[in-house]
């Protein structure tokens, strides 16, 4: 562990396909960090997928099938620590501690909250409502320095540094009592941007890529076939401008502005790279380009999801090995945790008593 000088830490939630979005938003950047001189822990997490009803048999299926579009995707097993949160219960157990550390007022604050429990606000989960909180357990739990999120995480990075400040200032004392100095846990920094952090619908450019859009061609699932791909993306919805030359003249023009973002999300440019190459081409030039560009990308990571989730056996012992390993890192821990705040535990080590 020391010998990495960074520790990043990402979840996805397993309910539902992954799409573009998920994929140049997340899962695309998590395999760049690998090239860090850092510790990448990639956590599916089931315990936030259940704060909204889950079907079993299906959230078993699409926790493999997150998996799969990892390993697909490039996130290297061996190097990285791929796992499912349920598997390590420190994530749980500091989320109670930070229940009693975050404050009503903050998560009342939470957008997402609000946009997810909707109108019958009475009928959410606490699960729902306490979820920002699992999150800052997730990464806290690892002592995570960085985190690579979509844009519409940005708020609950913020709670989680709050709460990191709140434990730290709150324990002080009791901190530097304990050998940690002045600080336990870092002010983690979220890392959100590139061309494609926010990848928007093709049939509304002003509107995310959703997994719940009930139009299909809205959005490219990580597991369409080549032709499917190619089909949505020529059936995208434009505006009849040829391209502009520059990135100021993307300005209200979502659809048009989307589409140059995937393109240089996909080849690893940016925006103004693209229109270098087609300011002044039509739609009827640069959607075919870009639509080779998304086949070439994505089909063989479907080709490889599909192989991958032929063999579940395989993908459970990834996961089982994964968390394994990340238990270790969070067991210290939780471990130190638990002297902070003053309980008493069967020491020397919670790994010495497994
Ligand atoms: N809330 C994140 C999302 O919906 C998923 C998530 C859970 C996460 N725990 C995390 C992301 C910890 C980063 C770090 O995208």
């Amino acid at each position: 562990m020391a010998a990495f000088t960074e520790l990043v830490f990402s979840g996805v939630q397993p309910t539902g396909n992954l799409h573009l979005g998920n994929y140049l938003g997340a899962v695309k950047r998590f395999v760049e960090m690998q090239a860090r001189d850092a510790q990448c822990l990639y956590c599916v997490v089931d315990l936030h997928a259940i704060t909204v009803w889950q079907d079993p048999e299906a959230l078993r299926g699409q926790i493999r099938e997150v998996t799969a579009a990892f390993l697909a995707s490039g996130i290297d097993p061996a190097r990285s620590i791929v796992f499912n949160q349920s598997q390590v219960p420190q994530h749980a157990e500091l989320a109670w501690i930070f229940n009693c550390v975050a404050r009503l007022g903050w998560l009342n604050r939470m957008t997402q909250f609000k946009e997810k429990a909707g109108k019958d606000r009475e009928n959410a989960s606490i699960g729902l409502y306490d979820y920002p909180v699992l999150m800052a357990a997730d990464i806290l739990a690892y002592r995570a320095t960085h985190v690579p999120v979509g844009e519409d995480q940005k708020q609950h990075l913020e709670l989680t540094r709050d709460i990191a400040q709140k434990f730290n200032t709150d324990f002080s004392g009791s901190i530097a009592a304990h050998g940690h100095g002045d600080a336990f846990f870092p002010i983690t920094e979220p890392l959100i941007g590139g061309p494609a952090a926010r990848v928007m619908s093709l049939r509304d450019g002003t509107k995310k890529m959703s997994k719940s859009d009930p139009s299909d061609n809205a959005r490219i699932n990580l597991t369409d076939e080549a032709d499917t791909i190619a089909q949505k993306i020529r059936r995208a919805k434009t505006d009849p401008e040829p391209l502009p030359s520059e990135v100021a003249g993307l300005k209200d023009r979502p659809e048009a502005d989307n589409l140059v973002g995937i393109y240089a999300a996909l080849a690893g440019i940016t925006r103004e790279e693209v229109l270098r190459d087609f300011g002044g081409a039509q739609f009827s030039t640069f959607k075919p380009a870009l639509a080779d560009l998304a086949v070439t990308s994505l089909a063989p990571i479907a080709g490889e999801m599909r192989r991958l989730t032929a063999d579940p056996g395989h993908i459970d012992a990834v996961l089982a090995d994964g968390a394994g390993r990340a238990e270790t890192i969070a067991a210290q821990t939780l471990d130190a945790v638990k002297d902070i705040v003053g309980f008493v535990r069967r020491g020397p080590s919670l790994q010495a008593v497994r």
